[in-house]
């Protein structure tokens, strides 16, 4: 899991007036509004006596109030108020949490779970057809995977895998007439053009039938992001039908991940044809769900030696480059391993920008630890690895 990227937490429509628990990277989160319907993002973590600041309330001060002794926080994770010794009262300087940056867009709760400095962060994917509402009809869907998000994210952008799990979109004796027309990469984003062979579509009252030939090629553009580890889909089914889903893949913790999706198609943008586009894309989800929660292991292995890769996986191979890159030289990945031994003892933060900008505030928990960065570049042996074999 990687920290200094912005994730998406929960649905905006999911956080109305009372304080939301979400987990993150493995760490408790409070979501919560403020009058004027900004959304804030603290650690969940009470440094008082350690209660659970999303089973409080929101006050009028704009903050949240821990439930144990009603220790009030801001958006900026500082005390404002400690109801036992009064108003006006001083408050220590050390009763601060950690508080993280928060966007909403897409009908989604952003968070950026680092302590870069604004100007450094990858910006949140583009989806511009979202708002085009006179052009786009927009459906939402949420699912919830047993897997890796690193795992996940490879299972979206796998083009040779639908014509084995997905009944819907590939016929296994067309596997090998998929094609991976163009690969394109950046630092924290990959793209490619696919043209497929999928069956005739389903659904909408048997109509979708009418506007493709069994068959027929169909060109398919998957994108990946570093930031949100999101996932976008473009399915052009014909000249003028488009289809998009777009999914910010959260890791809730190292094998669960939560999916928030967001299906747009400029078609049929009635109504009355909602339900079956999510019914359809909840439908994909769970064909892909089945398979990634039997992956062995469940995360991906940092080493390829193990693995044998061919032409059809170099989309993947620019996912893993780009992720190992981020480990390797940034140094964002958590140390999962080395928290294990404090497992119910110690209770770890995400470093929020507030730790960067004072560096001898003295936080009252521990940071979690990250995957020290290699101070080499990436060895030749081991570059090649996520490339394909040759065939
Ligand atoms: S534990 Fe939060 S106020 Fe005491
Ligand atoms: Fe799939």
């Amino acid at each position: 899991m990687l920290t200094n990227l912005w994730y998406v937490a929960e649905w905006s429509k999911a956080v109305k007036d009372k304080p939301v628990r979400v987990k993150l990277l493995g760490q408790n989160f409070v979501l919560f509004r403020d009058k004027a319907g900004k959304v804030n993002c603290l650690s969940d973590v009470c440094i008082h006596r350690g209660g659970s600041l999303s089973k409080g309330w929101t006050t009028d001060r704009n903050c949240v109030a821990c439930p144990y002794h009603g220790w009030e926080f801001d958006a900026e994770g500082k005390v404002q108020f400690i109801p036992s010794r009064g108003e006006g009262a001083p408050i220590p300087e050390r009763a601060r949490i950690d508080a993280y940056p928060t966007e909403e867009r897409y009908g989604m709760i952003w968070v950026f779970l680092g302590d870069l400095p604004e100007e450094e962060r990858y910006p949140i994917p583009e989806f511009p057809e979202y708002d085009d509402k006179a052009n786009w009809r927009a459906v939402e869907v949420d699912y919830n995977w047993t897997g890796s998000v690193d795992r996940v994210v490879e299972n979206g952008i796998d083009i040779a895998h639908t014509a084995f799990v997905h009944p819907g979109f590939g016929y296994q004796e067309m596997a090998d007439k998929n094609e991976i027309l163009k690969v394109d990469r950046g630092e924290y984003w990959g793209s490619s053009d696919n043209v497929l062979y999928p069956p005739q579509l389903e659904g909408n009252f048997g109509l979708m039938k009418l506007f493709r030939a069994d068959k027929a090629a169909t060109y398919v553009t998957p994108a990946f992001y570093l930031p949100g580890h999101c996932v976008r889909l473009h399915i052009k089914v014909n000249s003028w039908m488009e289809m998009i889903i777009f999914d910010a893949n959260t890791p809730i913790d190292e094998n669960t991940t939560r999916s928030f999706a967001v299906q747009v198609r400029n078609f049929f943008k009635w109504p009355i044809f909602d339900n079956g586009a999510k019914k359809r894309t909840k439908k994909v989800f769970g064909e892909d769900g089945d398979i990634v929660a039997e992956l062995s292991p469940n995360y991906l292995p940092e080493s390829l030696e193990h693995e044998v890769s061919v032409e059809q996986d170099k989309f993947m191979g620019a996912w893993r480059m780009i992720r190992r890159k981020h480990i390797e030289e940034k140094g964002w990945k958590i140390d999962t391993k080395a928290m294990k031994p404090f497992e119910g003892e110690k209770v770890f933060t995400i470093p929020s920008p507030g730790r960067r900008a004072n560096p001898h505030f003295k936080w009252a928990l521990d940071t979690v630890p990250l995957v020290p960065p290699k101070r080499r570049s990436v060895p030749a042996q081991a570059k090649d690895s996520t490339e394909p074999e040759s065939v």
